[in-house]
């Protein structure tokens, strides 16, 4: 540090500087975040002091919390359920399996080597969980749409069994497992489902309100215990705002998750009171016909890049349930890093050599894919003759 402070006009100046090399929303193909809503700035904004760590000072915004979280509850199904914001979709998953533990441990069915069935297409946020927790992850193989298949969890099943994990919209690849029918083998078992909807959570209710055959993954299907869904990606609120959400209240004690914690229901101590009032804000402007209208504008222009891809040669690897985009691309890892060179950031899978996903958030407009498609096209170009040549 300076012994003497700068100026906050030169602060101000090295900050814009920084951020100007950081890559413009409209060339940001592979995020499933967007510019927040100007709602959700100015709301954050207001509440950049707050701490959610003491609601003994903060009571105000804890009320904002609590507002947000009924208004998600309202969304997934569940009015009655419980919930807290968090700072993303791996402290809510987190906490879930946490719950899920504690679940198993008061129904007696804790035992020494715990175990969680996930489809080989989870998250890798449990990967980071599982390995911070000591348990051991069951994967069981997708199906040939790249679903979770309910028969395959039902084996999977053992006296082990903690929790089954569930994703509705995979972030590779946009895949929504079949909740209702794994939640029909799982319940019969009192084994705890956790439905991961990070990506599909702000997506597939309004993509059911516009008549897409997407299955109900939520709060409201008998047996889903605890959902993930995630504000500071579709939901247009500021980083870091994530939610968990559970189906009975008395889940959402503070000693369900961490002994001796009285006052928290999460993971981080001090949290930002800037997310909840910016999730709040959204959810309050938008109202359910505002994200309806984002929706069907996100598959609007998912339908337009698909055709466009169709029209330059290029087919998918899997037809898009939600706004992302499989594309199959030859030497993909190569098209993607010479796309990086131009400032175009587009990402790949692990599960398929030959994938460029795009993921067609709000500022992924037709003027944007317009412009992307011919940048694809040449960077595919250089690098088949770049391979040709070696
Ligand atoms: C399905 C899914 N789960 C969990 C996460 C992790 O969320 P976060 O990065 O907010 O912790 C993501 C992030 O993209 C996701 O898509």
């Amino acid at each position: 540090m300076r012994p003497t402070g700068l100026p906050a006009a030169a602060v101000r100046d090295e900050i814009a500087a920084a951020l100007a090399e950081d890559v413009p929303w409209p060339r940001v193909l592979n995020s499933i975040c967007t510019a927040p809503h100007p709602v959700a700035v100015e709301a954050a904004h207001a509440a950049a002091h707050t701490n959610l760590g003491d609601v003994r000072i903060f009571r105000g915004t804890k009320r904002i919390e609590r507002a947000a979280v009924a208004l998600l509850l309202g969304l997934l199904g569940r009015p009655q359920g419980a919930g807290s914001l968090v700072s993303g979709g791996t402290e809510a998953n987190l906490l879930a399996v946490l719950a899920a533990r504690r679940d198993a441990a008061t129904a007696g069915r804790l035992t020494e080597h715990p175990e969680v069935v996930v489809g080989s297409t989870v998250h890798f946020s449990f990967d980071k969980i599982f390995a911070a927790l000591g348990i051991t992850p069951v994967r069981v193989p997708v199906d040939d749409g790249l679903r979770l298949a309910p028969v395959s969890v039902e084996k999977a099943l053992t006296a082990d069994t903690i929790a089954v994990v569930a994703t509705a919209g995979s972030s590779e690849l946009g895949v929504v497992d079949k909740v209702d029918e794994i939640a029909a083998v799982v319940e019969p078992h009192g084994v705890w489902l956790h439905v991961d909807a990070a990506t599909g959570g702000f997506v597939i209710p309004f993509a059911r309100d516009i008549g897409l055959p997407l299955p109900r993954f939520d709060l409201g299907v008998d047996g889903v215990r605890s959902v993930t869904i995630d504000p500071h990606k579709y939901g247009l609120a500021t980083v870091p705002a994530g939610a968990v959400l559970f189906r009975d209240e008395e889940v959402h004690q503070a000693d369900s998750f961490f002994h001796g914690t009285p006052a928290h229901t999460t993971f981080l101590g001090t949290r930002p009171g800037s997310a909840a009032a910016a999730t709040y804000a959204v959810l309050r402007h938008l109202g359910r016909e505002g994200f309806v209208e984002i929706t069907r504008a996100n598959y609007e222009n998912t339908r337009y890049l698909v055709d466009r891809l169709a029209a330059a040669g290029y087919g998918l690897i899997v037809q898009p349930e939600l706004n992302i985009v499989v594309a199959r691309v030859p030497n993909a890892a190569e098209v993607s890093r010479l796309l990086g060179t131009r400032d175009w950031i587009v990402s790949t899978s692990t599960r398929f050599d030959d994938a460029v996903r795009v993921v067609v958030t709000r500022h992924v407009t037709r003027d944007v894919i317009d412009a992307f498609l011919p940048a694809l096209v040449a960077a595919d170009h250089d690098v088949r003759a770049e391979v040709a040549a070696r």
